[in-house]
């Protein structure tokens, strides 16, 4: 059964500042938001380092995603916003209480704290639904991604080597990084 948008923490509009003292606006993706968070998707994927996604994204298909894990229970999609243009998305999914996360910001927005605003209303989302970790995956490479996700706790958990086929043929490794939520069930450090 869906969950009243109300009751997760994402989907209320979060505001906050940004570096430079800009406000960055966090909320819930709506449907009409399709093509703008598309647009922005494809021109992060054409950068062509970051992402496990490659150009061209397949539109058709994507779009279908999009509105199922904004129909599903289980899944928060959010934009961050700031002077009214997109910035920054983020998607969570949770699987047996574990919330896997992906995320991107514009290359025009990046290091100016979008990111942050964007992960703080995830790790509230998934605290809010008893989510007892959240997992990601990231290129090695990846250092600005892998800073931020130390930033809020996350430890690296494994490194999959060659894993990965990009479409000019390399393999790449992927580290698999996860933050821990719960801090009591039984065997939990922190009982
Ligand atoms: C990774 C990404 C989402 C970070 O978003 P961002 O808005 O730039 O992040 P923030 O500005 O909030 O920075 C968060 C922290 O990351 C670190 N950081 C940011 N940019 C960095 C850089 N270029 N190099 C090293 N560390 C960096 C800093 O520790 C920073 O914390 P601080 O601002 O308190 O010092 C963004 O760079 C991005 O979208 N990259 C392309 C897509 C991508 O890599 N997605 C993730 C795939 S796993």
């Amino acid at each position: 059964m869906p969950v009243p948008a109300q009751r997760r923490p994402t989907q209320r509009r979060r505001t906050g500042d940004l570096h430079d003292r800009q406000v960055v606006t966090v909320r819930a993706a709506s449907p009409e938001d399709f093509d703008a968070w598309f647009a922005l998707f494809t021109s992060v994927a054409a950068e062509g380092r970051w992402l496990g996604a490659e150009a061209p994204l397949d539109r058709a298909a994507r779009r279908e995603a999009f509105e199922r894990d904004l129909a599903a229970a289980d899944a928060a999609s959010s934009l961050a916003e700031v002077e009214g243009q997109l910035a920054g998305v983020l998607g969570l999914r949770l699987r047996r209480g574990v919330a896997g996360l992906g995320m991107l910001v514009a290359e025009a927005w990046r290091g100016r704290g979008v990111g942050s605003s964007l992960m703080e209303a995830a790790l509230a989302w998934a605290a809010g639904e008893h989510a007892h970790k959240v997992f990601l995956e990231v290129w090695p490479h990846n250092a600005a991604a892998v800073a931020l996700y130390r930033k809020y706790g996350f430890v690296e958990e494994g490194r999959l080597h060659r894993h990965y086929r990009r479409r000019n043929g390399e393999l790449w490794d992927a580290l698999q990084m996860g933050l821990v939520l719960d801090r009591d069930s039984p065997g939990s450090p922190y009982g």
